[in-house]
């Protein structure tokens, strides 16, 4: 074996720290939107072809580079934006280390176009894998374009971990959502082939942005946040307790301009909602956080995703009570609408099912026998108390007497021996569960069409969800038609009719289940489907 120690050349050296830079199509985006937004650009257009991957564009309006810059810009550590390591403490700029263009450089072919205001002419550098084909002067406008193609050409193994060119587009377009969001003042065109996938008209409005991306509906529901605490300044828009989605995704921070993904926020906000969301939902908000640069580290991440805060706890407890705050004020009182009669019988199968839950006191033996139900819905029971086998599954319902209700969301009921306690919702859940399957048995695959089409404004990344599973949801009887850009009419669901707000209930659907890292298969889609519409129908009854 050789151990003789060599030092790398400056090639591998860099195609190595493009890895931590340049993980996919979305982070090249990322970081030349970033460029241009540093150069003080108003509008930014970009276009990408399928997942970027083959082709890239990021044109921006800012005040371009000279020629000697450019020839320096695609050098490792070669940056305007810092002289040393103290200017980080006061940093004004998203780029502070000289290694972005580097890194894209070294694994794809790139062109990049750019004038000065006071030049007369502008050039253009070529570089592939690398290394530099060619420095040439050009006509163009003012500011700067750089295409990135053949992305990973030069390195398979990175190549390989891409994944459907929908599922990269649609992580660009979510990246493109999220930086319009944090520079409203910044007109942004995200453009896919020849459709728009985006649009924000930079006219400063943040409301109007949150509009451009999530749907006009959307921002009009939305709550304004603002308090500022000495030199702590939270603004934003917040979703109102009624308006919640099933993924995280909906959340944005942004730290003085710089979208930052942090869990500590994350927790934060939640806090914020703790009890106006029921479990297992998430808000929908955008958070502008304004402080003094010195209050955080930007140093702490390769692809600078995250920050790191110095004073953690007071920042998290000033976030939350913000929002707990804006939405006291603005939605005192949460409403409760009974949706079915709540009297129910339980047969037999109730406790053996997806998400049934239950407890019971065995009065001679003083222990507590908590039946509930695994993550992914396979039924099984735990029981809590010593030995495990005084549990009985089979027919336990059917001998229980029901004595009465608890905190409405209880029933008490007991077999003379035990006592068992029965939560309502998991239990009916089940019970409309195996109605809607025998149902589908019965009927097999049919579509329902709905009693009005509900109009669904999605994201681009949601949009980009749909599109690639839209074959395969058609063949379970959803009807779905587009009508205008992001906008979809839903008009009939495999099962449920009359159902309330299918539309919210799809959207989640899209969000929850579709977005899995691997596509499910048809049954299994049907199954998820059915699981959440008996979710949603069962009868809610909450402790307010
Ligand atoms: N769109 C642009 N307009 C004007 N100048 C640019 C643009 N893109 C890059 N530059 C110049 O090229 C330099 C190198 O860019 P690069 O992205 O590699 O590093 P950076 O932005 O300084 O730091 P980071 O690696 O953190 O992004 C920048 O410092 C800037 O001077
Ligand atoms: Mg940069």
């Amino acid at each position: 074996l050789n151990q003789k120690i060599e030092i790398l050349d400056e090639l591998c050296v860099n195609q190595i720290a493009a890895g931590e830079v340049v993980e996919r199509p979305s982070s090249v985006v990322k970081e030349l939107i970033e460029n241009a937004i540093d150069a003080g650009a108003r509008k930014i257009e970009i276009i990408i072809e399928r997942g970027g991957e083959s082709y890239l564009q990021v044109k921006d309006d800012g005040y371009g580079m000279s020629s000697a810059d450019l020839e320096l810009a695609i050098l490792p550590h070669a940056t305007s934006k810092i002289k040393s390591i103290e200017d980080l403490k006061h940093l004004e700029t998203l780029g502070f280390r000289g290694e972005a263009l580097p890194s894209i450089a070294a694994v794809s072919k790139l062109s990049i176009i750019s004038r000065q205001a006071t030049e007369i002419g502008g050039h253009e550098i070529r570089v592939e894998g690398g290394k530099v084909v060619s420095f040439t002067e050009i006509g163009c406008p003012q500011g700067t374009t750089v295409t990135v193609k053949d992305l990973f050409y030069n390195t398979p193994a990175r190549r390989k971990f891409l994944r459907s060119a929908n599922t990269e587009a649609g992580l660009i377009s979510d990246l493109v959502s999220r930086l319009a969001l944090a520079n409203p003042n910044i007109s942004f065109s995200l453009r896919r082939s020849k459709n728009q996938l985006l649009y924000s008209p930079g006219k400063g409005n943040l409301r109007d942005t949150i509009a451009a991306v999530y749907g006009a509906e959307t921002a009009r529901q939305m709550l304004e946040l603002s308090v500022e605490k000495r030199d702590l300044r939270i603004s934003g828009y917040l979703s109102s307790p009624n308006l919640v989605r099933s993924s995280r995704n909906s959340l944005t921070f942004i730290v003085n301009g710089r979208v930052v993904r942090s869990q500590l926020l994350n927790q934060a906000l939640r806090d914020g909602y703790h009890t106006l969301i029921p479990a297992k939902t998430y808000p929908f908000a955008v958070v502008v956080l304004t402080m003094p640069a010195s209050n955080y580290d930007v140093n702490v991440h390769p692809a600078k995703l995250e920050i790191k805060f110095n004073n953690e706890k007071n920042l998290a407890f000033e976030l939350t009570t913000a929002i707990r705050q804006t939405l006291l004020q603005t939605h005192p009182v949460r409403s409760t609408i009974l949706e079915q009669d709540p009297y129910i019988t339980l047969p037999e199968s109730t406790l053996n099912g997806p998400k049934s839950q239950g407890a019971s006191i065995d009065s001679q033996n003083l222990s507590l026998n908590i039946c509930t139900a695994n993550e992914n819905k396979i039924p099984f029971l735990v029981s809590e108390s010593a030995d495990p086998s005084p549990v009985k599954t089979q027919g336990l319902f059917q001998e229980l007497r029901a004595l009465g209700q608890l905190f409405n969301m209880y029933l008490l009921c007991t077999d003379d021996k035990n006592l068992y306690v029965i939560d309502q919702h998991a239990a009916h859940e089940r019970l409309r569960y195996d109605e809607l399957t025998a149902q589908l048995k019965e009927q097999g695959l049919t579509s329902q069409m709905l009693l009005f089409p509900e109009v669904l404004e999605l994201t681009p990344h949601e949009e980009s969800i749909l599109l690639e599973n839209l074959e395969e949801l058609q063949s379970l009887g959803f009807i779905i038609e587009n009508y205008g850009a992001r906008a979809y009419f839903l008009r009939a669901v495999p099962t449920g009719r009359n159902l309330r707000e299918p539309g919210s209930l799809f959207r989640e659907f899209i969000a929850e289940v579709l977005a899995k890292s691997r596509l499910p298969s048809s049954e299994k889609l049907l199954e998820e489907w059915i699981y959440m519409v008996a979710c949603r129908t069962a009868l809610k009854l909450t402790l307010d």
